[in-house]
């Protein structure tokens, strides 16, 4: 085989070209029959449309939840009721600068990263390609565009390479939402002791934040920087830990679709259990207190 440089490329149309985008990939050369069929034509006889709606109205409801809970629900974005310290994830870390007017939400300081790394993920790109753009709306269907396509390559398309990016700040997240949970189970008495407790609120803070872990530690990104661009792994430093690192994310990469379901379903219900407390509808439920220890309030504040 001649060497990558001196190969000749060619289009859909067989038409030889000499320049070749960074992916390898010339657009449009691996171009299905849907792309050259009407919007919607198939010769499919299944529900193939069930997903897609689907997915439409689930990521309607869900990310409609999200921008209502982090534009406009500042006022209800904690619970401290009776000893408690629920914290919603929408607005973790909380930092709430003193030039930020008062009408702005503090959720939105930080959302570009959440928002980010969701965006830019693979599996939703996927879904939100298919149920948004229509393009293409599913295997082996017809899509709206016969040409033009060009792939990931231009702009605000090619900002979908900053995953890895936000992957970073995915995980330092999780160090700030996990420390959210020890405190959402950590009760105070009348005293102003801490105890260890157990609310609904713990309960749903940690389930979100369980789901974000396994969601961020199945992300495609991160079983590439493990050990997705390596051909051996004995030839590399600690190439065994990192075998069994890949082999970890690769199992749990397999999960990808459903970790980003629930992962999102998680956070919206958690916020919701917190906006609900703090509104007064309803009572969070205490299941379990221990005076396992006795600390003064620092670190975890009234
Ligand atoms: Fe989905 Fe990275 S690919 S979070």
């Amino acid at each position: 085989m001649p060497p990558l440089t001196d190969r000749k490329w060619s289009d859909a149309g067989g038409a030889a070209t000499a320049s070749l985008p960074a992916t390898g990939t010339r657009p449009g050369a691996h171009a299905g029959r849907g792309s050259q069929d009407g919007l919607g034509k198939t010769e499919r006889t299944d529900a193939w449309w069930l997903v897609p709606v689907s997915q439409a109205i689930g990521l309607v409801v869900l990310i409609g939840y999200a921008n209502y809970a982090a534009i406009l629900g500042a006022a209800h974005h904690e619970y401290t009721g009776a000893g408690r310290n629920y914290l919603s994830p929408f607005y973790s870390p909380y930092i709430r600068p003193a030039w930020l007017p008062g009408w702005l939400s503090p959720a939105l300081l930080i959302l570009i990263f959440p928002l980010g790394f969701r965006a830019t993920c693979y599996y939703y790109r996927k879904a939100y390609y298919r149920v948004f753009f229509a393009d293409p709306v599913a295997c082996a269907v017809g899509e709206a565009r016969s040409k033009g396509y060009c792939g990931e390559l231009k702009f605000p398309f090619v900002l979908q390479n900053l995953h890895r990016y936000f992957l970073y700040a995915a995980l330092a997240f999780l160090v700030v939402l996990w420390w959210d949970v020890i405190k959402a189970f950590t009760f105070h008495d009348s005293q102003g002791a801490a105890q260890f407790g157990v609310g609904g609120g713990s309960l749903a803070i940690l389930a979100s934040t369980g789901l974000l872990t396994l969601y961020t530690f199945s992300c495609h990104s991160l079983r590439h920087l493990i050990g997705g661009k390596l051909d051996c792994f004995s030839c590399v430093a600690a190439g065994g830990p990192r075998l069994q690192a890949w082999r970890g994310v690769s199992a749990l990469n397999g999960h990808h679709m459903g970790f980003a379901w629930w992962s999102l379903a998680a956070v919206c219900f958690a916020d919701l259990y917190v906006r609900m407390c703090s509104m007064g509808v309803f009572h969070d439920p205490i299941l379990m207190t221990i005076h396992a220890f006795d600390m003064p309030l620092s670190p975890f504040g009234p």
